[in-house]
């Protein structure tokens, strides 16, 4: 379907997120002549100086971004400023004045702290500026547990259906996460063997190398779980381990998240100790330069986790008795995220231990950056007529060389699918409710018996305990080298 005209406001418009990714996605959705054109942009600012600096900055981006310069103008004449203060409802009256009384699609993107989110909403309903196909964006983290999460969906619910309520993760953008439906529901060799009867083990892990940036104010605060595992890593599991919905459709496809995530097995009180790992960096290195500890960086000490690696189960019939290893962190050793399978090894080996070959499991790798594609493990037999000889090679598919199409950003998709009414990509808020379910006890486990958080060497694979988390289960992490 294409995309009806519209009016895209954008609350936190100098914020980070903003810049670093909304206008970027929006200027190469423009560029591509998605937009239709009558369409606007209001970018909504608190200071008198953003209304003429604002726009200077997002050229700047732009260019950054590689967007032609002769985009950029084009794009910035979409762009509408206006001031208002979030928590002040009389300034509200610039945004009723902006908006006119157009009935064009009105999206109202919520790129701020959650601690605005129920005053925006209370704010734009006093105003009086919705109307009915009006809808709401909320950026992640929502809330920082079950209860804060819960006040901001009631409060949403107050002023908007649950159909007009976007609540974003930007994973479930990404082109190589929508490939995980494809892979598995358009392939029937995979599918049947999705299950504990053939797999042995699956691994998580979203590895960064950035450090705090400057966001220390926000992250100091919410820590690794709330900030990653809570919302992106929740969901590739889920989209890794769901049901096939009957058909690829917001409903359908949220139903089956949502019994994922109530089948996660509760990780509560002293078993923290025993599935979680708590870490935080220290000083060391990363691609060969000296990077300070993430207390130097912050200017004070901190027991906030820069890393988490879980052993989770999911209790149900399909899943039963197969581990799935989360595992995230900030100045890791490399950017590297991914899905690891490890099937099951072959019942008898007929090649007998004559040649001293190991037979190692089948892997399918889904990696979604860098070097998005996926790769599969096989064991081949090396040529030759000596002593047979067997080992493992991978079938290599990356997008860069299988598909001629660029790769789109996260938002560019996201941002189009809601001004298209698509909620497939978004969460239900049972959905975020149910992951906080599951992540509170965690947090409150830490308080009681796990406080403090092991160290880590920036540039490292995270603590050492990580390792021994799976270990202990007799398995090792994937080699990121290895694809
Ligand atoms: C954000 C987190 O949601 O995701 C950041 O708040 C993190 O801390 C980012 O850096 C990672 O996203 P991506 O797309 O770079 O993997």
């Amino acid at each position: 379907t294409p995309v009806p005209p519209f009016d895209l406001v954008i609350f936190g418009a100098g914020g980070d997120l903003a810049l670093r990714k909304l206008f970027p996605a929006l200027a190469q959705r423009n560029r591509e002549g998605v937009l239709p054109e009558e369409s606007r942009i209001l970018a909504v600012v608190r200071k008198e100086e953003d209304v003429e600096g604002l726009p200077k900055q997002i050229a700047r981006r732009l260019d950054e971004e590689g967007i032609p310069k002769d985009q950029v103008e084009p794009f910035l004449r979409r762009l509408t400023m206006v001031m208002l203060d979030a928590l002040k409802p009389e300034t509200y009256k610039a945004l009723k004045k902006a908006l006119g009384d157009s009935e064009r699609v009105r999206s109202f993107y919520l790129s701020t702290p959650p601690d605005l989110f129920i005053p925006i909403c209370e704010n734009l309903a006093k105003a009086d500026i919705l109307t009915p196909t009006s809808r709401v964006i909320l950026e992640k983290p929502l809330g920082r547990d079950l209860a804060s999460a819960r006040a901001i969906n009631d409060a949403v619910a107050r002023i908007l259906p649950e159909s007009r309520t976007y609540r974003i993760d930007h994973y479930l953008g990404k082109e190589t996460v929508q490939n995980l439906l494809v892979l598995r529901f358009a392939n029937t060799l995979f599918e049947r063997s999705w299950s504990s009867r053939d797999i042995d083990h699956v691994q998580i892990t979203v590895a960064e190398t950035v450090g705090l940036e400057q966001r220390a104010g926000y992250y100091d605060k919410s820590g690794h779980m709330r900030d990653m595992v809570q919302n992106h890593l929740m969901q590739l599991l889920t989209l890794f381990a769901i049901e096939p919905p009957n058909m690829l459709e917001a409903g359908a496809v949220r139903d089956e998240k949502i019994k994922v995530l109530k089948a996660l097995r509760p990780i509560v009180g002293p078993d923290v100790q025993r599935f979680t790992v708590r870490g935080q960096y220290g000083a060391g290195q990363i691609d060969g330069q000296r990077v300070k500890g993430y207390a130097d960086e912050l200017g004070h000490a901190s027991n906030t986790e820069t890393f988490v690696a879980i052993r989770c189960e999911v209790d149900n019939w399909r899943w039963a008795g197969v581990p799935i290893y989360l595992r995230t962190g900030k100045r890791m050793a490399q950017r590297y995220s991914e899905i690891a399978v490890t099937f099951k090894p072959v019942p008898h080996s007929i090649f007998g231990n004559g040649g001293g070959d190991r037979l190692d499991a089948n892997r399918l790798f889904i990696r979604l950056q860098p070097n998005d594609g996926v790769q599969l493990q096989l064991m081949m037999k090396v040529p030759g007529s000596g002593r047979l000889k067997i080992v493992p090679r991978q079938l290599d598919l990356r997008y860069s060389t299988a598909f001629d199409e660029r790769t789109p950003d996260a938002y560019e998709r996201l941002l189009t699918d809601v001004i298209r009414g698509d909620q497939t990509l978004f969460m239900h808020r049972d959905e975020v409710e149910q992951a906080w379910s599951w992540v509170d006890p965690i947090i409150a486990g830490w308080q009681d018996y796990y406080p403090h958080p092991h160290r880590y060497a920036a540039g490292s694979w995270g603590p050492s305990q990580a390792i021994g988390l799976i270990e202990r289960d007799g398995r090792s992490w994937a080699d990121p080298d290895l694809v």
